[in-house]
Parts: C-alpha cells; sequence; structure tokens
C-alpha cells in the first residue's frame, strides 16, 4: 500500500487551484541577466536590489575568509560557533544602526521566530500588520502573547488595541516596505501612537535595508525616526545579499534572547565566510549610495510607464512594484509569457497575497538598464 497516496491527492487540490509551484534552476550567478535551461533571461524578481550578491568587493572578501577559516562553523553560537567575525557583524551592526547590541540569527525568518516567540509574555498583546510576513505571523502564534492584526489603512483600530489598558506591554510589528506591495508602512505614526501609548514598536526592515534612507539604514532613516524604533530586524538576504537576519535593540533584549531564544540556541552559527560576505555588503551600502539613486531613479522611470500603461501597481513607490493582474490563472500566463520572451518576473498568487489580487512582483535593481527596463515594458505590452 502507498502510504503517501493522501500527498498525490493533496497536490491535485494545489494543481486544480492554479496554486502549484515550481523551482526555476539558475545556472549562473545573480545578476540583472541570468542564465536558466540554456538562454538568458532578464531577471526582474531578485531581492538582489543593489547588485551586492554579484560584486567583487564580496567574492574576495568571501575567497579571503573561506582560507583563514573553512567553511562550516561546526556548532551552535554558544557552543564553539562563534567567530571574530561573528563578533564584528553584531558590533558593526549595532554602531550602524545606533542601538546598543545586536545579534545575527541564521536568517531573517529565525530572527523574527527568535525574538517574537521569546520576548512577548502572557498578557501582552502583539499587534502586526495584516500583511506582515509569514515569518512574523507564524511567531506570533507560537508565542504566548495575545495578537490581532490590523490594516495599515484603519490605524484607528490599531489605536483601540493600544488604548486597551488590560495588556501588560504592547507590542507593534510592521515591516518597513512591504514585500508583496511595495508600499511602506507609516512608520511617523506608528512611533508617534507607539509613544502615546508606551508601547514597543518592532520594524523589519528586510526590503528597507540598504535601499532606503540617506545612509541606507532603511525606512526609519529616511523617515528620521531610527531612534524611537526600539527594535529593528534586519534580513540580510536581500540588499545585502547573504543569509542571516540581525535583530538590533538595547543590551538587555540581546543579552536574554542569547539566553532564551529556541531559534538562536538550537542551531548551527552561520558561517564566517557568511558573516565576511554581510560585512562587505555593509561596506558597500555604506561607500555607495550612487547603488541607491541608481535604484531609485529606476523605480521612478519604471513605475511611470506602467501608470502610463493604464495599470494598477498599488499605492507603494518603492523598488518593489506590483502589477495587479487579479485572477491566479491570468498572473501566472503573463509571467510564462514574459519568461518566453526573456523576462523573469515570478506571479505571486495567494495565499501570499489575498485571493483575486494575484500579480506580477517586479523588483528592481540599481544595475538594471534603461533597455532592459524598456524591453520589460514592451513585452508586457505584447502579453497584457
Ligand atoms: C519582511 C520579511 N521578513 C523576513 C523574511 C525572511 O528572511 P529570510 O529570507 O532571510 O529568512 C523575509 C523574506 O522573504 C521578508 O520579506
Amino acid at each position: 500500500m502507498n502510504k503517501f497516496a493522501f500527498i498525490d491527492r493533496l497536490i491535485e487540490d494545489i494543481d486544480r487551484a492554479s496554486l502549484r509551484r515550481q523551482l526555476v534552476r539558475v545556472d549562473s550567478a545573480q545578476g540583472t541577466v541570468i542564465k536558466t535551461g540554456g538562454s538568458e533571461k532578464a531577471l526582474f524578481c531578485s531581492n538582489n536590489y543593489l547588485n551586492i550578491a554579484e560584486d567583487r568587493l564580496v567574492k574576495d572578501a568571501v575567497i579571503k575568509t573561506v582560507n583563514q577559516y573553512g567553511y562550516g562553523s561546526a556548532a551552535s553560537r554558544l557552543i564553539s560557533g562563534t567567530s571574530t567575525l561573528h563578533v564584528e557583524l553584531e558590533k558593526t551592526f549595532a554602531n550602524f544602526l545606533n542601538k546598543e547590541a545586536a545579534i545575527l540569527l541564521p536568517s531573517g525568518w529565525t530572527a523574527n521566530e527568535a525574538l517574537l516567540r521569546t520576548l512577548p509574555q502572557k498578557g501582552d498583546i502583539v499587534l502586526i500588520d495584516k500583511l506582515d510576513h509569514a515569518s512574523i505571523i507564524d511567531a506570533v502564534r507560537q508565542g504566548q502573547a495575545e495578537f490581532h492584526t490590523y490594516r495599515r489603512d484603519r490605524l484607528d483600530r490599531l489605536e483601540k488595541y493600544l488604548a486597551d489598558t488590560r495588556y501588560e506591554r504592547k507590542w507593534i510589528v510592521t515591516e518597513s516596505v512591504f514585500s508583496m506591495d511595495g508600499d511602506s508602512a507609516d512608520i511617523r505614526e506608528l512611533v508617534r501612537l507607539k509613544e502615546k501609548y508606551d508601547a514597543i514598536l518592532i520594524v523589519d526592515e528586510a526590503h528597507g535595508f540598504g535601499c532606503l534612507g540617506q545612509n541606507g539604514k532603511g525606512l526609519a532613516e529616511q523617515a528620521g525616526v531610527l531612534d524611537a524604533v526600539d527594535i529593528i530586524v534586519v534580513p540580510l538576504g536581500k540588499a545585502v545579499a547573504a543569509n542571516g537576519g540581525i535583530v538590533a535593540s538595547k543590551q538587555n533584549v540581546i543579552d536574554y534572547l542569547v539566553n532564551r531564544a529556541r531559534a538562536f540556541i538550537y542551531t548551527t552559527a552561520s558561517s564566517a565566510v557568511n558573516c565576511a560576505a554581510v560585512l562587505a555588503g555593509l561596506e558597500i551600502i555604506r561607500d555607495q549610495p550612487e547603488r541607491r539613486k541608481r535604484l531609485h531613479a529606476n523605480t521612478i522611470y519604471l513605475r511611470q510607464k506602467l501608470q502610463q500603461m493604464g495599470l494598477d501597481t498599488g499605492p507603494g513607490s518603492t523598488h518593489i512594484v506590483p502589477v495587479i493582474i487579479g485572477q491566479t490563472r491570468d498572473a501566472l500566463r503573463v509571467s510564462k509569457e514574459l519568461f518566453e520572451r526573456g523576462y523573469f518576473v515570478s506571479a505571486i498568487r495567494p495565499p501570499t497575497v489575498p485571493e483575486g489580487t494575484a500579480r506580477l512582483r517586479i523588483s528592481l535593481q540599481s544595475n538594471h538598464t534603461t533597455e532592459q527596463i524598456d524591453g520589460l515594458i514592451k513585452s508586457l505590452q505584447g502579453v497584457l
């Protein structure tokens, strides 16, 4: 008897709803163009926003470090897995974000898990944006505190929860730039509310870090409220183009996570080589603001063109540009036809986005040329 026949049926259900996901194999480095299945595609769906993934500085740092440290860390951080580079990286991030301390976790997912499963206590309330990332949702579900979602266009509802005096502590958790919509949190208003109600504000800068703010520190820097954010999370797989997740805050917050966060304690430390890549990426972010400027110029250019075509790109203004199509089947068709024409733009479907809002998620890079963007637009005109 096939014990896994039930899985075939579950997969058939996924197929029927046009929700089957497929892996696309990439045979080259990440850049504005990739090789896949024997042909080249212009890449418009990666989070390598500043083209750090393929940068010479990063490659050199990695080669040097692998020669010095080897690759594997071979232990968790609290056993023998903490290298000089982990310590340097954490200090560097704490300084850069103007926080007392920082800690590195193996991914952005585990950073949110460590933070949100560990810090909020029974008797607290955690308020998360309805469209916060799955790592935030899953973490608060597993934590001890009560949690509720709020809509960012209805902050009056958030305020109702904040005004409720039954809770010991109140936490607000938001992404800075929303990964599937490309719009931004009203971070100044969140700061105002958290100050009014003495709440704790956590901002996940996954898609803002490196790209926004004069020094690339993210949306909080751009909005002039960096110091008012109590805890900053920086997933390092996006603009920094490496792996890991930083949590930066007060020293005692970090000390407590080191002692109690299961996602930190019971996992192998990321390699020193990865730390070297992160440090090199951060150096580029700090020293090469022109990459942010080019990304910004590309964003304005693409958004204007899409709007001239009458397409729905949502309310955002960032380098993540959604083109809302509606039905899953249609979004998949458009994505497939773009791929055949040489443009790799993934379709995002429910449950990642709400039903009826399947979309293309175009993400820009600073090295995209006007010709590449024009080519994408022309192909979109051809397939829509
Ligand atoms: C807002 C946000 N937070 C956290 C994560 C998870 O980060 P990582 O990919 O490093 O696990 C992501 C990744 O998609 C994200 O978009």
